[in-house]
């Protein structure tokens, strides 16, 4: 097939992965676009020579960077490996990017923010990740708009969809076997359906399409704020589950990273510059566990 028949070809890299197989669903019914979808067996981002020969091989238009490594508590102590996976090879992508004329749209993080806000955090809130992981994201930021000022960075938060592994599957593999349960209540956060933060990342490029132009820093979620207990409780009951939630201090959840207490993304600016609505967290999980029920 010729690839004159595309108005855009959009590189997902990580297609694997929840935001890229929710972006492989949307992509079926936009013909419009030649989308190349590459797993991490596919295109390594972290293996510079294979990622130089993919975008010499490769007309591409657009890439969009759904690869990184997210084991948040194993980050704690494979350190080198976050930081080779979601700051070096990030750094790299850009130059690539840069060098081939490539619009890269990066996928960060709410961990990169300083948690010790009581507000929203727009997108100039002071940085200050509080584990391996966020430190590992936010200089793969710094790095993708040092190698090409025109990265257009996407912070988002909390994600989950029907697929992978995520807090609302974990919550159903633990209602089926536990009758008790205990979840944190005093983080702060709003959690992201993958499916509505793909639709945002094909609206951009619809608008760039378009003649818009976006870069810089933006946050994406969905409305509205929450802890995991409450969410937790709202799974159980869009799942008819008796399974008893008991809400509890981080301090009696230890795990190896910390997680920060505070990390609601005010996205007023999103929404502004696409002229958009974005769906409240029940109202998109309710759509999740829809498609997780038809399964
Ligand atoms: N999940 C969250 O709660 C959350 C919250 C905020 C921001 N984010 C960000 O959102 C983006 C998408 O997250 P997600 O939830 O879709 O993550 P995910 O499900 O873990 O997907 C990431 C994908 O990247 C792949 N990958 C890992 N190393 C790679 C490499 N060197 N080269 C190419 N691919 C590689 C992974 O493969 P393997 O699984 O085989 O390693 C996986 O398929 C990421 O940038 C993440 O940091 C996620």
């Amino acid at each position: 097939m010729s690839d004159q028949k595309f108005s855009a070809t959009i590189l997902i890299t990580g297609a694997n992965g929840q935001l890229g197989k929710e972006i492989k669903i949307l992509s079926k019914k936009i013909p419009v676009y030649q989308f190349l979808f590459t797993s991490k067996e596919e295109l390594s981002i972290d293996n510079t020579e294979s990622v130089k020969l993919f975008f010499e091989k490769h007309h591409i238009d657009y890439c969009v960077n759904c690869a990184a490594y997210t084991a948040v508590d194993k980050a704690e102590s494979e350190k080198e490996k976050a930081f080779l996976i979601n700051a070096d090879a990030v750094g790299s992508l850009a130059k690539n990017c840069n060098e081939n004329k490539v619009k890269l749209i990066h996928i960060s993080t709410d961990y990169v923010y300083d948690d010790s806000s009581e507000i929203p955090l727009k997108e100039d809130a002071a940085v200050g990740p509080v584990n391996v992981y966020g430190l590992s994201k936010l200089k793969g930021e710094q790095l993708a708009l040092e190698q090409n000022p025109t990265t257009l960075i996407i912070r988002t938060s909390w994600v989950y969809s029907s697929f992978g592994n995520n807090f609302v599957k974990t919550m159903l593999r633990l209602f089926k076997e536990k009758d008790e349960i205990n979840v944190v209540n005093d983080q702060l956060g709003s959690p992201t359906y993958a499916a509505d933060l793909a639709d945002a990342i094909i609206e951009f490029i619809r608008q760039m399409e378009n003649g818009k132009t976006f870069s810089g820093i933006v946050n994406y979620s969905n409305e509205g704020v929450t802890t995991w207990y409450q969410f937790a409780e709202e799974i159980k009951e869009l799942f008819h589950s008796t399974c008893k939630i008991s809400p509890i201090p981080t301090s009696a959840y230890k795990t190896p990273a910390k997680r920060p207490l505070y990390s609601v993304l005010d996205t007023s600016k999103i929404r502004k510059l696409l002229e958009i609505s974005i769906p409240s967290w029940k109202e998109s999980l309710k759509t999740c566990i829809e498609v997780l029920k038809a399964s």
